[in-house]
């Protein structure tokens, strides 16, 4: 009977339902030490912690930089234009010496051009107009763009010795390009000659005038 009031008295000094109280009495009769709140270690986001994942993330963006930076190198290495040749180049047409003075004109399909030599001399309508030397004309019409073709047999005004004559809408040009009839803004235009010292001709494709009145003088001499 005593025994059962101790125990009891024992009950009402330990209440029931505190379960740290029989995990440390366990913990005790084991032999293990309890561990104190001080002895709990710091929670892992120390200085150390933070510096790692700025690092991380510091080598995520820089590598994804540089790969886009390569990327666009690689872009613009393959878009440079180098050694451009062909029409908005330097196109080579042979020699001077190979356009006869008022010969009829010759069409360099590489530069889009009529290559002709006007001779002052030829003093018809659809003539050289006074000019002397070299003219390039681009063959496109500079009403709608057709390519404008050298009609030899054309006759316009009497004049039969042929014309530059546009088959959309008929604009007529004499052999210096220059605009006689048709519905063409302007005469056609012209391209930029160099002559070297070997007489080699080359015709600056890129280089373009607007044509007028005046194509006959852009001649250079030869
Ligand atoms: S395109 Fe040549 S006259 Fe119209």
């Amino acid at each position: 009977m005593s025994l059962e009031r101790g125990a009891l008295a024992h009950n009402t000094a330990e209440p029931l339902g505190s379960a740290s109280t029989w995990t440390d009495a366990l913990r005790q009769r084991s032999g293990h030490p309890i561990p104190s709140p001080d002895d709990v270690a710091p929670p892992a986001s120390g200085p150390s912690e933070v510096s790692r994942r700025a690092f991380i993330r510091l080598s995520f963006w820089g590598g994804l930089g540089i790969s886009l930076l390569g990327a666009a190198g690689t872009a613009v290495d393959f878009l440079y234009p180098r050694n451009v040749r062909g029409f908005g180049g330097p196109v080579p047409v042979g020699f001077a010496a190979d356009y006869v003075a008022g010969a009829a004109p010759v069409l360099m399909r590489e530069a889009q051009a009529w290559l002709v030599n006007l001779d002052p001399s030829e003093d018809r309508l659809g003539g050289a107009g006074g000019g002397a030397g070299l003219l390039a004309l681009w063959q496109k019409c500079p009403h709608l763009g057709c390519a404008v073709p050298w009609n030899p047999t054309f006759s316009y005004e009497g004049d039969g010795g042929g014309w530059f004559r546009c088959p959309c809408h008929r604009s007529t040009y004499t052999k210096a390009g220059v605009r006689v009839y048709g519905p063409a803004p302007r005469s056609m235009d012209t391209m930029l000659i160099e002559v070297d010292a070997a007489g080699r001709v080359t015709v600056q494709t890129g280089a373009i005038t607007s044509g007028g009145p005046d194509n006959p003088s852009r001649a250079l001499p030869v």
